[in-house]
């Protein structure tokens, strides 16, 4: 039989040590909703040490398990933003709009967008992380520019955003400090899988980055962190509904990520792919997300401008060339190449029906694409090329992926891993649109 849930008790009298972090385990163990005060007084004395590892750990499986209700969730993310500073940005004379994706492979849109967005008239202030896992991060691709530096005083980044229109740099230690002791727990407690803990761990940092408006790239399928569209909705309308709580116009686009976005893997490839783009070559479902995602992020600004035409007329590009000299870096340096290389060619003739995006991703993260641990450095060079992506007629024989590493007896293990990858029929696959739908108001 349930038992009946308690009730919450009075909240600590002012200035006095307050609850005792076992009650408040147990009741949201028991299902009960914790107050606005319990959650304020939990997120505080754990940054204080007062509340210890071992206890938050419990916490946070227990809301694992139990979840946050919506009033529970605007208080445990505001908790998070109030853990730190909140960048200003009322000073910029454009409007303000950032996008933020929940992560893919070959995810290399911010790196087209940004530029794009701010050569069509908006600021575009992007606090990025790097990459964990078989996802790649944005500052770890843009490390592979020679001379390019992530991190930047706030004073540097709000003067770049205000001349360039856009900037893409580190958060520093003083944005929502909260989420990343709290994400650094989850990481090793098996906790990250909670839609109100993902929620409120990304909408802590991009609420106290201080842009006004917000688009989120929340990606579906294989490659992504949710496989299930309904899941991949249900984050994105929490997302969206604690954007409009803390005053940031927020919307979300559902995109496709079974596939990896575009036909470069891995740091410098991408980069090398973002350029092409940005000069009019780009792969026609990259161009499509980045130009939806534009056009979602220009609503939100009220700026009233083509993207399309912006991209292919070269003002996207020369606005991306001022954001990577600003940071340090020399848009005309040759990127860094691998020492190796291998191709993965077709068992058979016929139409390639599918290419897994995880598969991909990961075979790309083990050649050094990207970090097992966060202290991890990761390979500016390795990678995956998909010289093949479905839809496309292929031949027996003829190179589907193309594999970069620094170390070929790496290369050559992880080549005899792809076979799994993708699947090659005599018929061509149903066409897909890369944008699900849009959720926002
Ligand atoms: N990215 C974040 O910033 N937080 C999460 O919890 C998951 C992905």
């Amino acid at each position: 039989m349930a038992e009946p849930v308690p009730s919450a008790p009075a909240a600590p009298a002012a200035g006095r040590a307050a609850y005792a972090a076992v009650d408040l385990i147990r009741a949201k163990r028991d299902g009960r909703v914790l107050t606005a005060s319990e959650i304020r007084w939990l997120i505080g004395a754990y940054l204080s040490g007062e509340v210890a590892e071992e206890q938050m750990s419990a916490m946070l499986m227990a809301i694992y398990f139990r979840g946050l209700e919506a009033g529970e969730l605007r208080t445990w993310t505001s908790a998070m933003v109030d853990s730190g500073e909140r960048l200003d940005l009322s000073g910029s004379s454009r409007p303000t709009v950032d996008k933020h994706s929940t992560g893919g492979v070959g995810d290399k849109v911010s790196l087209i967008l940004a530029p794009l967005v701010a050569a069509c008239g908006a600021a575009v202030p992007q606090l990025s992380g790097r990459g964990l896992g078989h996802t790649g991060g944005t500052l770890d691709k843009l490390e592979s520019i020679p001379g390019w530096q992530a991190t930047l005083p706030p004073a540097d980044m709000a003067a770049i955003l205000q001349r360039v229109g856009c900037v893409i740099c580190a958060a520093g230690p003083g944005l929502a400090p909260a989420d990343r002791r709290l994400y650094a727990l989850r990481d090793v407690t098996g906790t990250v899988e909670s839609i109100p803990l993902i929620a409120s761990s990304i909408m802590s940092k991009k609420i106290a980055e201080g842009t006004a408006a917000l688009v989120l790239d929340v990606k579906v399928g294989s490659g992504a962190f949710m496989r299930d569209i309904a899941d991949a909705r249900l984050l994105a309308t929490t997302m969206v509904t604690l954007g409009s709580e803390h005053g940031v116009r927020t919307s979300a686009l559902l995109t496709r990520m079974d596939t990896p976005l575009g036909r470069a893997v891995g740091n410098a490839l991408e980069v090398e792919e973002a350029v092409a783009t940005l000069a009019g070559k780009g792969p026609p479902d990259l161009v499509e997300v980045v130009l939806a995602l534009a056009r979602e992020m220009l609503a939100l600004a009220g700026i009233t401008a083509d993207p399309a035409a912006v991209l292919t007329d070269g003002r996207a590009l020369t606005r991306y060339r001022a954001m990577i000299a600003a940071q340090g870096g020399d848009p005309d340096a040759s990127l860094p190449l691998a020492a190796h290389s291998r191709t993965v060619p077709a068992p058979a003739s016929g139409w390639l029906r599918s290419l897994d995006a995880r598969v991909v991703g990961v075979a790309a993260w083990r050649l050094g694409a990207g970090r097992a641990r966060s202290q991890d450095t990761v390979s500016p060079t390795a990678g995956v090329l998909c010289l093949a992506k479905p839809g496309e007629r292929v031949e027996a024989g003829q190179p589907l992926l193309e594999l970069h590493a620094d170390d070929d007896a790496l290369a050559a293990t992880v080549a005899g891993t792809l076979s799994g990858a993708f699947e090659i029929g005599s018929e061509p696959p149903e066409p897909v649109a890369p944008v699900i739908e849009r959720i926002g108001e």
